[in-house]
């Protein structure tokens, strides 16, 4: 069972160890059923998260293209922009960030404070813009007057997911497989489906790796038949380039990410409470919040396909925590 060509794919060596994988004792008691946790929010860069894999691969192309500048896009609380811009610091690049509000707020910390008090600290050039409606080509045209002043910028696109990105969560599905070998067998795998880079990844390590383990996709910013063409168009060429099969059903819970992208609800802010109350873990706002609200109420209307444990994989975003206090 291997996914050797994986290993052809230039790659720089950012995260150093595998990410722990836990069993949660108190949840799982809570819930009645036993839950463990994937700490991708623990990636070595800038507060972690699930960025940091993906980087992995499109720095190193970044590189061989003799880029000095990394450019990329996302919102003002934007986590994968926050980890770019720390491996371009990490590399001594210069990053530049074109950045929406996504949700039109007003509210102090949210402009100013977690994620964006990051991009301050590492120096990152930040572009406004009143909406990210077609960031490839926003990227280009920055790119053009990036160039235009004698720098070579490469592209990073929006939450680092294109199939060069996608290639560190096959790397991760590779990681669950050997960290549960012999020790347990997953029911499911749990996971935020937002730019799906992460998703499709998962998706094809899985399925070649833990064919009986379901993967399950929660929507963060939209209904799974949007969703389903997003995740697609990643991990039909990604198992084509590692020459895997892409035939297991895509999974897409879309019933938690309400009121919109962005935008903190009940559940995912209960969620929250919870691995904070239970277990000391802090979740996020946006996506894991919502993505384990998913989890549970999974759970309470038997939405798994089979009994067994569960494994969440926490992609990190803590750090918005503190832009969504008190509230947006
Ligand atoms: C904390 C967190 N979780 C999940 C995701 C979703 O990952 P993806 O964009 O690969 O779907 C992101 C993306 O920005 C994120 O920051």
């Amino acid at each position: 069972m291997s996914l050797h060509l994986l290993h052809q794919f230039p790659r720089l060596e950012l995260l150093g160890a595998p990410t722990p994988l836990e069993h949660l004792p108190r949840l799982s008691d809570y819930l009645g059923r036993d839950i463990f946790i994937k700490r991708d929010d623990f990636t070595p860069v800038a507060l972690g998260g699930n960025k940091l894999r993906k980087l992995e691969f499109l720095a190193a192309d970044a590189l061989r293209e003799g880029a000095d500048v990394l450019l990329t896009a996302g919102a003002i609380q934007s986590n994968h922009v926050r980890q770019t811009a720390a491996v371009a610091a990490r590399l001594g690049l210069k990053c530049v960030a074109l950045l929406e509000n996504p949700i039109g707020t007003t509210a102090e910390n949210y402009l100013h404070n977690g994620n964006r008090l990051l991009l301050d600290l590492m120096d990152v050039e930040v572009v406004m813009v009143d909406a990210l409606h077609n960031p490839p080509a926003q990227l280009a045209e920055q790119a053009e007057r990036l160039e235009a002043q004698g720098f070579r910028p490469y592209s990073v696109p929006v939450g680092g997911s294109n199939v060069l990105g996608a290639l560190g969560y096959v790397e991760c599905a590779q990681e669950i497989a050997h960290q549960s070998e012999g020790v347990v067998d997953f029911a499911a795998v749990v996971v935020a489906s937002g730019s799906a880079g992460t998703h499709a990844g998962l998706a094809v390590g899985l399925e070649h790796l833990l064919p009986n383990t379901e993967l399950v996709g929660v929507t963060v910013s939209r209904k799974a038949e949007a969703q389903l063409p997003i995740v697609e168009r990643i991990r039909m060429p990604l198992a084509e380039q590692l020459e895997l099969q892409a035939q297991a059903p895509v999974t897409l819970w879309d019933d938690y990410f309400a009121p919109r992208y962005g935008e903190p609800n009940d559940e995912g802010m209960e969620a929250v409470k919870l691995l904070a109350r239970l277990e000391g873990i802090m979740l996020d706002p946006v996506y894991t919040g919502k993505a384990m609200a998913g989890l549970i109420d999974g759970i309470s209307q038997n939405r798994f396909r089979r009994d067994g444990p569960l494994l969440f994989v926490h992609t990190g975003g803590s750090p918005a925590l503190f832009a969504y206090h008190p509230s947006v």
